[in-house]
């Protein structure tokens, strides 16, 4: 693993406290990311949707440069590189690492890995022809930072895809993650960008608008956007936020698609 470590001190505030919560919450990814590790088509978000119904990877992937920011475990990596990408992963949890480390060793497949903030990326300008992020930068990075960032990173026709929560799930999540998710709306979209939630962790989600206007000022053309939603035999998935009954009528997850201008 390199590191391109900042000392915790000089990190901003939101990035600081993820560090410390994601370190504290690592153990209880082992095992999630072992199971990625050895499956070998990507399924995506809480309903575990196959590829071809949620096209989250491009199709070609052969000799492409590629970063996942808030890489985690890596699986995501791991998928690319065995279609034939050269991934990078970073993130900023030293414990996530160590497990991404691991199942790299146990799966013989070797990718850099960085220990760092993905707001702040030690690569140069348009080292790559992909960006992904699956809830990683994608929800724990501000947008402000890290989708300008993501956009110096690429080349003149790289592509960026992540994935996050829906906006309407942001809006009926309970503050509490053990509470399903209601048809009530319990904080407002005006504004939306910060979430600080009790148990420790910041994230971050904008509205769909002020994302749109965020991608295009950054030199983004917005691609697609894909709202995920629960197959209609969806039982429960086992995470609060997502009950199958509401997320069959509500997207629970959206991937955004943008190409670099
Ligand atoms: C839910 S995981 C997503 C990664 C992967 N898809 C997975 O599920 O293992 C969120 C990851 O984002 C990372 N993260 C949070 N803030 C970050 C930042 N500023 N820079 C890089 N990674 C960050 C966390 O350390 C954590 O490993």
């Amino acid at each position: 693993m390199t590191s391109t470590d900042t000392p915790s001190a000089d990190l901003p505030e939101h990035v600081r406290a993820n560090r410390e919560y994601w370190d504290s919450m690592a153990e209880s990814w082992v095992a999630p990311g072992e199971r990625s590790w050895a499956h070998d088509s990507p399924t995506w978000g809480v309903f575990s949707r196959p590829q071809s119904e949620v096209p989250f990877l491009p199709e070609d992937l052969d000799g492409l440069d590629a970063i996942e920011l808030g890489c985690g475990t890596a699986y995501v990596s791991a998928w690319m590189a065995r279609r034939g990408a050269k991934p990078v992963g970073i993130d900023n949890s030293a414990a996530q690492l160590a497990t991404a480390r691991r199942l790299q060793a146990e799966h013989g497949l070797e990718f850099p890995l960085l220990h760092g903030n993905a707001e702040r990326v030690p690569y140069p300008d348009a080292s790559f022809d992909l960006a992904v992020s699956e809830y990683g930068a994608a929800i724990w990075c501000d947008p402000y930072v890290w989708i300008p960032e993501a956009a110096r990173l690429l080349r003149p026709g790289g592509r960026l895809v992540f994935l996050c929560n829906s906006v309407v799930s942001m809006l009926c999540a309970p503050d509490d993650e053990t509470e399903p998710s209601t048809e009530r709306m319990l904080r407002p979209q005006r504004d939306m960008h910060r979430f600080a939630w009790p148990e420790g962790g910041v994230e971050f989600h904008l509205g769909h608008g002020e994302m749109i206007r965020l991608l295009r000022g950054c030199g983004f053309e917005v691609e697609d956007l894909i709202e995920i939603f629960a197959p209609e035999d969806a039982t429960d998935s086992g995470v609060a936020y997502a009950p199958a009954e509401w997320s069959k009528q509500w997207p629970v997850e959206e991937v955004w698609r943008a190409r670099r201008v």
